[in-house]
């Protein structure tokens, strides 16, 4: 079920209800819940796509101010004032010392629950005058915290208010009605993870965010007077400034494919130089790494089909507005296997971003200099009213996977997702500054839930 029992209560009741709607303030009061938990509830049920459909109503709502709760438990302060009298009375300096003394001393005076004898021994002493009092303010205030300030009258509510017992307040509400793909029961989503889930992906080890040139670029096919490679777009390292390691055989490969081509393709036609390839950065996405381990897997003896994945951090050079940073996070994946399609690659993802209850989805044809075709991934951000890139994805191409050594009937799907753009939009978040970097509240990392795995 979706997002647990409050979304579980409010899809039945939206199927029991006859078309008009429900309103979420009602609800919550129906169900005896806090309105917070049944707006949580509308959001995480509005993620999944067209379950529900709400609009947002704002309207005014009285609400019991601290003090009004306080006294809607404790009783109003010129009640509490007279509980406090005993039968031979109390010294007036006394009761003024109690925190409800002053303001329940003199509305109980002006009800005339009680009466001053100034002339007391001892000096002046305050007595009960009625044997019972009925404590209406109390009354009217509980009736409040039940949801039933209509019972009173205009007059006694601006009465409260000037006592400071009760505000009118601006609540958001939502107008929920059933959507186009309405069902009391929704797909579980996946927020428990399971050791088999990721078991049957390999992790791959992105725990280095200097990478070379080679393996961020030339490795995949990106031609060194590439533009993404300027300084504006990337990082470059001053110190160490150059990667001296690397694969000759397959370097060799790789600078041929770039300058005279191979492998039914012609190449690009230029002076590929080592120097430009030795060139330390901070990685620019963690195809990098998906690079290096495909090149590991040609090295084996005989290939296997595999799955890999990774989470970690990558660096632009980017102007920084509300959806970007210059470090972001990437979810990449890999699969290579004998005959995989696009229509694989699509259904993955499809899959993928559905079971995060993410379902407005659109495929946009894109250009990537190592894979062919390339798609650009978009999903609808319904707070900034757009289509936002969440990732891009495709095919490698063969002048990427041959010169690594792979057979050539293997086909490798692959994609580098945004973790915080998705994020984003699951969650209603506008800018990207509030999920990433110095200015996230702190507060927001204390109050999540951490996962864990059991083993
Ligand atoms: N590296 C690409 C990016 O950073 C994403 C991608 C990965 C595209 C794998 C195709 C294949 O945007």
């Amino acid at each position: 079920m979706a997002d647990g029992p409050v979304a579980e209560l409010l899809l039945r009741r939206l199927g029991e209800e006859d078309g008009g709607g429900l309103d979420s303030l009602g609800l919550a009061s129906a169900l005896g819940l806090d309105h917070q938990q049944v707006v949580g509830a509308v959001k995480s049920l509005q993620a999944l796509g067209e379950v529900i459909e709400a609009e947002q109503l704002s309207s005014k709502r009285w609400e019991l101010t601290a003090e009004g709760k306080e006294t809607a438990e404790e009783g109003s302060h010129e009640a509490r004032v007279f509980h406090s009298l005993p039968a031979q009375g109390l010294p007036q300096n006394e009761l003024m010392k109690l925190p409800f003394g002053k303001v329940g001393f003199s509305k109980a005076m002006s009800n005339k629950w009680i009466h001053l004898d100034k002339n007391a021994d001892g000096g002046p002493r305050v007595f009960r005058s009625v044997q019972n009092v009925k404590d209406s303010v109390r009354e009217k205030l509980q009736l409040v915290h039940q949801g039933r300030a209509e019972s009173l009258d205009e007059k006694e509510k601006s009465e409260m208010k000037k006592r400071k017992l009760l505000a009118e307040v601006n609540v958001k509400t939502y107008l929920i009605r059933k959507g186009n793909a309405f069902s009391t029961t929704v797909t579980k989503q996946e927020t428990d993870l399971t050791q088999e889930m990721i078991a049957s992906f390999t992790e791959m080890p992105t725990n280095n965010f200097i990478e070379s040139s080679f393996w961020n670029f030339d490795a995949l096919f990106q031609p060194q007077q590439h533009p993404a490679r300027d300084q504006h777009d990337t990082f470059f390292l001053l110190d160490p400034a150059e990667a001296t390691e690397f694969p000759m055989d397959y370097l060799g490969r790789v600078k041929k494919v770039h300058s005279e081509g191979g492998y039914g393709s012609q190449g690009y036609k230029y002076d590929w130089t080592i120097k430009e390839a030795t060139k330390n950065l901070l990685r620019t996405h963690t195809t990098a790494v998906s690079a290096r381990m495909l090149y590991q897997l040609a090295q084996q003896e005989a290939f296997t089909p595999v799955k890999y994945f990774s989470i970690d951090r990558v660096f632009r050079n980017e102007t920084l507005d509300a959806t970007h940073l210059a470090e972001f996070h990437q979810i990449e994946g890999v699969v290579a296997d004998y005959g995989l399609t696009l229509g694989d690659l699509m259904g993955t993802l499809k899959e993928f971003f559905t079971k995060l209850g993410i379902t407005k989805l659109r495929f946009k044809p894109a250009y990537n200099p190592y894979t062919e075709p390339s798609m650009e991934v978009f999903s609808y951000h319904e707070g900034l009213k757009k289509w936002v890139e969440v990732g891009n994805s495709g095919m490698f191409r063969p002048e990427m996977l041959l010169p690594m050594g792979l057979p050539a009937g293997v086909s490798v799907i692959a994609w580098g997702l945004s973790l915080e753009r998705p994020t984003m939009i699951k969650y209603g978040i506008n800018n990207i500054r509030e999920l990433v970097g110095h200015r996230v509240n702190l507060q927001m990392v204390y109050d999540s839930p951490i996962c864990l795995l059991d083993s």
